[in-house]
């Protein structure tokens, strides 16, 4: 492979949830290899993710995930130039899996050490197919286990201006898809049966926080699915799960999209990204391109494949925290609850 002598190769892991992941990326946008090995198919068995079984499976999958990341780039462990690693937010079981490889890997081969905020990652992700992006910008992160409207004022600075005090949008995604029968992960099926219903079926709340007109909440949306699900069971009346998902999926995406909308009008931005696993949602996806088309915002949303959990992000975050002087020592740790913009 030809490699300049001022390219930075970074060795990127994660394994913060149930996926097992690992990248090479040049120079913060030029994806050379990524590994995904995904839990899924067993942690749907139990209908979500068994945090003891996922950090005994990264255990077993890391080390032939971080070595096909290096034979598929073509490099070696030698030319690494950094080894950066999300060090959370996450399940800490899982995440001290990837904490401790890339700690052994960064002493045994002597290369600098960069911990990643998981969130950052998911947002660094619009970086690699947008070669022309750059802060600032506003984004919005949804995830299994995050909602957040930002600022990215700068690369690694944030400015968080609404969150969800609830439920997560992913979460909601799955709680629903669980209680009508769909299985885990419930965002994918909801989204491709969705399809196939009527989004303006059922009238489903859409929760606004007073005071707080950017914040969200789900877990009104989510119980009214609830309450009209036992209803229908109560009088006998038959389902259609596909207009009741549709409708579900209709309420999220306004939710979401009327707080973007908002942030977008009141401070004149002029781009916009999407980041985390909801982000590859079709519906959310069209409703927020056509919001910014009109009024002539530019829309950013990495590939479905980089939006949910993957290290290529990682190693997107990783190099603007390395340019920027950012290193770890041996003594990093694992940090479950870790908040976005916080450096420890
Ligand atoms: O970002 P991610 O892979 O992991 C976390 O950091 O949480 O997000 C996973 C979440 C799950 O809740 C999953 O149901 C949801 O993203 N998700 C979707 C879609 N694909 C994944 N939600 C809605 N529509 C989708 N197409
Ligand atoms: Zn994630």
């Amino acid at each position: 492979m030809e490699n300049h002598v001022e390219d930075v190769l970074i060795l990127a892991i994660e394994s913060s949830c149930d996926e097992t992941a690992a990248s090479v990326v040049k120079n913060g946008r030029e994806v050379l290899s990524n590994i995904i090995n995904s839990q899924i198919a067993i942690h749907t068995n139990y209908g979500g993710v068994v945090p003891e079984i996922a950090s005994r499976k990264h255990i077993e999958n890391i080390s032939p995930v971080i070595s096909m990341a290096l034979k598929e780039a073509g490099v070696t462990l030698n030319e690494i130039t950094v080894i950066g690693v999300t060090y959370g937010p996450g399940l800490v079981g899982a995440l001290l899996v990837g904490v401790a490889m890339a700690k052994a890997m960064a002493f045994a081969a002597k290369k600098p050490l960069v911990g990643v905020h998981h969130i950052e990652g998911h947002i660094a992700a619009n970086y690699i197919e947008n070669p022309d992006l750059k802060p600032p910008f506003a984004a919005l992160v949804v995830s299994g286990g995050h909602t957040h409207l930002v600022m990215v004022e700068d690369y690694g600075k944030y400015d968080i201006i609404g969150r969800t005090r609830d439920d997560a949008a992913g979460e909601a995604f799955d709680k629903v898809a669980r209680a009508v029968g769909l299985g885990y992960p419930g965002g994918p099926k909801i989204d491709k049966l969705a399809k196939e219903g009527n989004p303006h079926a059922i009238e489903f709340p859409r929760a606004n926080v007073e005071d707080a007109p950017y914040d969200f909440s789900f877990s009104g949306i989510k119980s009214a699915v609830l309450n009209y699900l036992n209803h229908c069971e109560m009088k006998d009346i038959k389902v259609n799960k596909a207009d009741l998902v549709a409708s579900f999926q209709n309420a999220v995406v306004d939710a979401l999209v009327s707080r973007a909308m908002l942030l977008i009008d009141t401070r004149h931005i002029h781009q916009f990204a999407i980041a985390g696993g909801v982000a590859s949602n079709s519906a959310l996806r069209l409703a927020l391109q056509n919001e910014c088309a009109k009024r002539n915002v530019t829309f950013y949303s990495p590939s479905p494949k980089l939006c949910t959990d993957n290290a290529a992000m990682i190693g997107a975050a990783a190099y603007y925290e390395y340019i920027k002087g950012t290193r770890h020592g041996y003594d990093l740790n694992a940090i479950p609850n870790l908040k976005l913009g916080e450096r420890v």
